[in-house]
């Protein structure tokens, strides 16, 4: 997928990316104060990485602006991140389809009861809590997507 207004495409990870995922994910650990510490939350991302699918939005100058993991056989999103300086752009919704494609259902993911901010671009993009379901983590809402 690519976004030619904005420049940006979005494609699988390369091992050469893993560099530019973790310093997107480092710049927005900062807007999660409530989280364990960044090594215990990096370490975790590793884990990640090295077992399940990665999608990047990549940009010419910028490198790598948004990522997103995926467990593809359960259809479950557990990272999705975006630069701060490349938000509400589409770059979130378009990994989003594209993890929807490869996973050929409706995805799901957890939230931070505090991650406001997340909360509502869900929710634009028509997501809805799902009720009764077992998220991650305590204090997380597990949410399904369109
Ligand atoms: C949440 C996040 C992934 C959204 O990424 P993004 O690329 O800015 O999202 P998009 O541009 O694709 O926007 C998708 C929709 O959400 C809306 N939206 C995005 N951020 C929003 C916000 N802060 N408040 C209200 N609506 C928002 C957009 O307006 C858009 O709605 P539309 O389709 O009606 O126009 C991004 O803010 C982020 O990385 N936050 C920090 C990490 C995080 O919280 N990740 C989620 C963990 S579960």
């Amino acid at each position: 997928m690519s976004h030619r207004a904005a420049g940006w495409h979005i494609r699988l990870r390369t091992t050469s990316d893993h560099a530019g995922i973790e310093a997107v994910f480092k710049s927005c650990l900062v807007e999660f104060p409530w989280r364990r510490p960044e090594t215990d939350e990096v370490l975790r991302l590793r884990r990640t990485l090295s077992g399940c699918d990665c999608l990047v939005a990549h940009e010419a100058q910028a490198g790598i602006i948004g990522f997103l993991t995926l467990e593809r056989e359960k259809a479950y999103v557990a990272h999705l991140f975006v630069h701060d300086d490349w938000r509400l752009c589409g770059v979130a919704s378009g990994l989003l389809a594209v993890a929807r494609d490869l996973a050929r259902a409706s995805l799901q993911l957890d939230v931070d009861e505090q991650n406001q901010k997340a909360l509502k671009a869900y929710k634009a993009m028509g997501w809805t809590e799902k009720v009764g379901a077992n998220p991650a983590r305590g204090g997380q809402r597990r949410l399904s997507g369109p």
